[in-house]
């Protein structure tokens, strides 16, 4: 779903310091995961991919190595032997681990996409909160779990919040990142400016269910579906979904119809 310019425009934050952040330790070599070490790597970070086993890790490896050479074949079209020397560059900057504790020893930033569980979410931070450094900040890539209730286990709430990316991460250029009443703004400011680093559109959202896009995203379907069960609109004249705004009436009777005709809900 395209999200409606209105808040992204509220959200994106117009500036944030430089990256600080040189090595990241993503535990879990998934769908997400394993996006989210592609994406980093591309962008120069050092990488750890962390899963339970050597064979997952070693299908993550793949997969990465076919996304980055679909990427490089559009960016290289022309000069084929850059675009495999830059694939072999960046799975050279990801290193894969079975051991998260040996993984966490030196890393500024850890990105958790594990499976949606909050017992082992919480297992996993309690645990590598013993280990990892003091300045190694903390976050965890769940869509739909709190992320203070996960970072309650730890003694790190302060370096501790959300960075939810979009399937597939090498494609989708928007990441929520999320920050608790806990969150320290040197954390958030140092996860806005990853963000970024790895080639990101930031939006920051607060710790509320489904955050920003999944808040909108679910109703919406819902929606489609009940519509799909009630039959169509035109059968509905009074149900108060279907009724257009005062606002968007205004501007429709004004002429501003956004982008297309130059002036919306802001100047084009
Ligand atoms: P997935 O099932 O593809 O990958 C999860 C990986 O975590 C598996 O490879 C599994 O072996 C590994 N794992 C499980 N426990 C582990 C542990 N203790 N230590 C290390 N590795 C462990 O799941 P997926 O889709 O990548 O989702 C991961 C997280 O990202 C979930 O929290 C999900 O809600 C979130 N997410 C998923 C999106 C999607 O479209 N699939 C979109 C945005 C967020």
């Amino acid at each position: 779903m395209a999200l409606p310019s209105l808040v992204l425009r509220r959200c994106v934050s117009s500036s944030a310091p430089a990256n600080v952040i040189k090595h990241v330790t993503v535990v879990g070599g998934g769908l997400m995961g394993s996006g989210i070490a592609q994406v980093a790597a591309q962008n120069g970070q050092d990488v750890t991919l962390v899963d339970v086993n050597d064979a997952v890790l070693s299908k993550s490896r793949g997969i990465i190595e076919t996304s980055l050479k679909r990427v490089v074949k559009k960016m290289f079209k022309d000069n084929p032997a850059d675009g495999e020397k830059l694939v072999q560059e960046t799975l050279e900057k990801i290193k894969t681990l079975t051991d998260v504790n040996e993984a966490v020893k030196e890393t500024d930033l850890v990105v958790e996409a594990i499976i949606e569980n909050i017992d082992l979410k919480q297992k996993l931070f309690s645990s590598i909160d013993e280990i990892a450094p003091d300045h190694t900040i903390f976050a965890s890539n769940t869509s739909s779990l709190s992320i203070g209730e996960i970072a309650s286990v730890t003694k790190r709430k302060d370096r501790f919040g959300g960075l939810h990316f979009f399937n597939p991460v090498p494609v989708m250029k928007l990441l929520e990142v999320i920050r608790t009443e806990d969150t320290s703004d040197d954390t958030y400011q140092k996860m806005m400016a990853w963000g970024q680093a790895v080639g990101k559109t930031c939006i920051t959202c607060k710790d509320t269910p489904g955050f920003v896009v999944n808040r909108l995203l679910v109703p919406y379907m819902s929606e489609a579906v009940r519509m799909l069960e009630r039959g169509w609109h035109k059968k509905f004249p009074d149900e108060p979904l279907f009724k257009p705004s005062k606002l968007m009436k205004k501007l429709v009777s004004e002429g501003k119809l956004g982008r297309k005709s130059g002036e919306g809900f802001y100047k084009y």
